[in-house]
């Protein structure tokens, strides 16, 4: 780990393109990260994808986050991201979703959504952090759990586009004051 110039302490990591030999540290990320995790084949399925792009964030030799997404005509919709448990808290998933909003153009794609699960409060709050709004709530939304899960979504400054109306959610209740 290298040493910021702030009071904490963060990890800077290579972020690339996710490849075929990646997938090993993926799954195990996955695995450790979920209680419903995607197989291997789930992985491969959404990579087949024209639309769908995966990418990883490299800490020397090892890969310590992945994010999989996928490209619509005026956004982009997180599928799936995690960072290893080791490499939390220590700027890895900011960095990845930094570079994924640095992909947004005002006059392409302005938005990034994607669902979190209501119970993953962690997730919520880390997306909430990157400038992220929760716009919807999705009524059992999980086949495995039936959970709902709460639509989030981070817009351009300048995105004139469709509004959802602001939810409201469970996430109000950790407003910090
Ligand atoms: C959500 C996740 C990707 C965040 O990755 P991360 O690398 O730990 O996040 P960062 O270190 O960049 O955190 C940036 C900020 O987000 C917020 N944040 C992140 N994790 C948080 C947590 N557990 N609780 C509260 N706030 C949190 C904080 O504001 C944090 O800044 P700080 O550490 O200076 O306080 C990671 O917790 C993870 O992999 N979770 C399990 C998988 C998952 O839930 N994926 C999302 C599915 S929708």
């Amino acid at each position: 780990m290298t040493a910021n110039r702030t009071e904490k302490e963060q990890v800077r990591v290579h972020i690339r393109w996710m490849i075929r030999r990646d997938m090993p540290e993926v799954l195990q990320t996955e695995q450790e990260s979920f209680e419903y995790s995607w197989t291997e084949e789930d992985f491969l399925r959404c990579l087949r994808q024209r639309n769908c792009i995966g990418m990883v964030a490299e800490q020397g030799e090892r890969v310590v986050g992945f994010m999989i997404y996928e490209l619509h005509k005026q956004k982009l919709h997180i599928l799936n991201f995690a960072v290893h448990p080791q490499f939390r808290r220590v700027g890895v998933g900011c960095q990845m979703v930094t570079k994924l909003i640095s992909k947004l153009s005002s006059h392409r794609r302005t938005r990034i959504t994607l669902e979190v699960r209501e119970t993953n409060l962690p997730a919520q709050l880390f997306f909430r952090s990157q400038g992220f709004k929760a716009v919807k709530v999705l009524r059992a939304f999980y086949e495995d759990s039936g959970e709902d899960a709460f639509l989030m979504q981070y817009r351009l400054a300048d995105d004139a586009g469709d509004d959802f109306d602001e939810a409201v959610n469970r996430i109000a209740q950790f407003e910090e004051s």
